[in-house]
């Protein structure tokens, strides 16, 4: 296990908790007590760590630091299977899986789409891409971080649905901590709004499914809610928000988006068409 982050040790833990002997390495020494005292061996360099490990979990702050971490492991690495569980895009997951290739060991990029308490869990969840004989030979390893899927062969897939449900996540965080901030501006405490924002994530499994369902058939029916709704519901929320001196940019932007799908005629379509003008595609008009 290279890095001991808090994933790096939720992953250690996880891995030692199912019985499979660990050896870590960290950049900053001492950051291992953890990991030790569940039975893990301490290694001096990436290079050491790799060494005669079937199985190498990568898991460090991003991109440079991952190739940091590769580049000093260098030869240790040919013939050794690597599973980098470092957040990154999808274009530096395609160049590791090339970085690898030359470097003559595997790659698999995996993608931790849930916090550190459900690794080791069923709700933990894992995805991963790369040849899916490499994943066949190390699944019930990897098993032991959580729930695994396969989401495809070319590399950087996982990173890919990484990004966007990370987009979905920290767009929907921002939304709830603006809302806390325009409850408090009108004298509203957050316990007070809490029951009620419960509410809004009961409404989402069918928004979820519907409005994937429309994206991809790129058909954007407006009968239960119009983009011209969407949009007098917007402006008065950042009017009331603007009322109260609060930073409305990130309402700003989801408004000018709104207003110019319809600019672009969108009006009478559902909301689900501004993923038409998000991707720049020119559909999205619902049938008449
Ligand atoms: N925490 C979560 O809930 C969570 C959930 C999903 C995905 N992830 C992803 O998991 C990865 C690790 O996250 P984290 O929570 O463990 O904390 P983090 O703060 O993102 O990463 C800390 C780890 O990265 C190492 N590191 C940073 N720069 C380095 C460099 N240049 N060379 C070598 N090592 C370097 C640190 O080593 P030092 O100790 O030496 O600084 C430490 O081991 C990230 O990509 C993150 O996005 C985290």
């Amino acid at each position: 296990m290279l890095g001991l982050g808090p994933m790096g040790r939720a992953l250690a833990r996880a891995l030692l908790s199912a019985g499979h002997p660990v050896t870590v390495w960290n950049r900053t020494p001492g950051r291992d007590a953890e990991p030790l005292a569940l039975g893990a061996r301490s290694a001096g360099s990436p290079a050491e760590a790799v060494a005669g490990a079937p199985l190498v979990l990568l898991c460090v702050r991003d991109q440079p630091a991952a190739r940091a971490v590769l580049e000093a492991a260098g030869s240790a690495l040919r013939g050794r299977t690597v599973v980098n569980a470092t957040s990154i895009a999808p274009d530096d997951a395609r160049a590791n899986a090339a970085h690898a290739g030359a470097g003559g060991f595997r790659l698999l990029n995996a993608a931790i789409a849930s916090p550190t308490p459900t690794i080791g869990r069923p709700e933990g969840t894992v995805l991963l891409s790369g040849d899916p004989e490499l994943l066949a030979a190390h699944r019930t390893t990897l098993r032991a971080l959580g729930t695994v899927h396969h989401v495809g062969a070319e590399p950087g897939r996982a990173a890919a649905f990484d990004a966007a449900l990370l987009d979905l996540f920290w767009t929907t965080a921002h939304g709830y901590l603006h809302a806390l901030a325009l409850a408090r501006a009108e004298g509203i405490s957050g316990a007070e709004l809490a029951p009620f924002a419960q509410g809004l994530p009961r409404l989402l499994p069918p928004l979820i499914d519907g409005f994937a369902r429309q994206a991809d058939d790129r058909s954007h029916p407006g009968d239960r809610s119009s983009i011209v709704s969407a949009e007098a519901g917007l402006a008065h929320v950042a009017h009331t928000a603007r009322a109260r001196g609060l930073d409305t940019s990130v309402l700003d932007a989801a408004l000018a988006l709104t207003r110019r799908a319809v600019a672009a005629g969108h009006g009478p379509d559902g909301v689900s068409a501004l993923v038409e003008l998000l991707t720049g595609e020119p559909g999205g008009r619902a049938p008449e």
